[in-house]
């Protein structure tokens, strides 16, 4: 049987496998030395107590005849996403349907898994330096085109450096579609009302379809930020946004997160008309999934109740205290840095003209830290660093301590 070609000819492995496999390497090399993890985003807090007894209370209703639960809706049961609609929504004054909801195991799967939905000639535009997965699962659908001298012949790439900002230039050329993450996964970065309303009326004007990837909306710290593409008028006809309760609740292992699917989203068929894009995303799901764990679920719920949020809040202000200890210790050297002020991530330019990779080879012997290159996140990142924010507070001194003391011996 033949493969697909698209996915034999992906560059290299995986950003986070890679890292991890490096990573274990290393460990191997050097037994007993401890080594602290900045790398890859995962969280490091157990779930709130109220959480997690929401979850076994679920799983104790299974082992009983009443409470036992079989195949639930592929979408979510719908006490979680009134939950979510309710807990995260109306508060801004967005209002949504229980049918633009789709609960699901992650982020990561729905910003892969939509682009299922696109005509296998969709032209993607992604911000440079990006999330991985947007462009992996695009370019293994075949959508990409060739990968050459570390570019995707048909990706169109917004650069977002430092120069700039951050903050993109919007493409001049045809672009069916528009990935956005903010807060920004890898850089921190943050977007106005003003710039997202002005996407946003870009998108309409033209016919674009933005993934709006929201996974770290509640690390921003002023409430005066969108924490919700929908708090900008008119984005429920252009926009899908993904959200999860990975970097919140602590569900990198649990996994649960939902995506909305607005009703007035269309999209265009080749033979002329208009389709649904949430009818296309319902019709989908049903053929390949059997949705989330009837506990998992339950946990979910319980963290958007009043009494999770108050715990999970404590998490997070953890993390963002985190952050403001690397963050100092970062300018302390005279670094440019961004990022860590309303998002989990901190986002530095190499010392000197380091690459990314030199950099992450040089902490990680001579520091013990471990971070992830900015090449890894395309062709803006190089010569570029992330660290996160969401380890133990122990190890983020100590890890602050050591990335000081080699940076400044350097
Ligand atoms: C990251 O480190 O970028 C994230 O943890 C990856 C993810 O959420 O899949």
């Amino acid at each position: 049987m033949f493969v697909n070609e698209h996915i034999a000819g992906m560059p290299a492995g995986y950003l986070f496998s890679e890292i991890a496999q490096r990573v274990k390497a290393f460990s191997a090399s050097h037994p007993g030395e401890k080594v602290i993890r900045m790398g890859i985003g995962d969280v490091t807090r157990p779930l709130s107590p109220f959480v997690s007894e929401a979850f076994a209370r679920a799983a104790r209703e299974m082992a009983t005849d009443k409470g036992f639960h079989g195949y639930g809706p592929e979408g979510g049961y719908p006490f979680l996403i009134d939950a979510i609609i309710r807990e995260e929504y109306a508060p801004r004054g967005i209002s949504l349907s229980r049918e633009e909801v789709f609960v699901s195991d992650g982020a990561k799967t729905d910003t892969a898994a939509i682009q299922e939905l696109f005509s296998p000639d969709a032209a993607i535009a992604v911000t440079d330096p990006v999330y991985p997965v947007y462009v992996d699962a695009n370019a293994m659908a075949g959508r990409l085109g060739r990968y050459l001298n570390g570019r995707w012949e048909r990706l169109v790439t917004l650069p977002c450096t430092h120069e700039n900002g951050f903050m993109p230039e919007l493409p001049r050329e045809r672009v069916d579609v528009l990935y956005l993450c903010y807060p920004n996964n890898p850089t921190g970065a943050v977007i106005s009302h003003d710039k997202l309303r002005s996407i946003v009326d870009w998108a309409a004007e033209r016919g674009t379809l933005i993934i709006y990837d929201a996974a770290y909306r509640a690390f921003i710290s002023d409430s005066s930020l969108p924490h919700s593409i929908y708090e900008v008028p008119g984005a429920g006809d252009v926009a899908v946004e993904c959200c999860s309760f990975s970097k919140t609740a602590g569900f990198t292992g649990v996994r649960c997160a939902w995506m909305v699917v607005p009703k007035g989203v269309k999209g265009r068929l080749p033979s002329g008309g208009q389709v649904s894009l949430n009818a296309l995303w319902r019709r989908r799901l049903a053929s390949k999934s059997n949705g989330v764990s009837y506990p998992v679920q339950k946990a979910a719920e319980a963290a958007c109740l009043p009494q999770g949020q108050k715990e999970i809040a404590a998490n997070i202000a953890a993390y963002r205290q985190n952050a403001a200890i690397l963050l100092e210790a970062l300018r302390g050297l005279g670094l440019p840095v961004q990022g860590g002020t309303h998002a989990p991530y901190l986002w530095l330019k190499a010392p000197g003209n380091m690459t990314g990779w030199a950099l992450f080879d040089f902490l990680l012997d001579s520091a013990r830290v471990v971070g992830t290159p900015g090449e890894g996140f395309g062709p803006s990142g190089a010569g570029c660093f992330r660290l996160t924010a969401f380890g133990s507070r122990e190890d983020t001194i100590l890890g602050a301590e050591r990335i000081r003391e080699a940076l400044l011996a350097l």
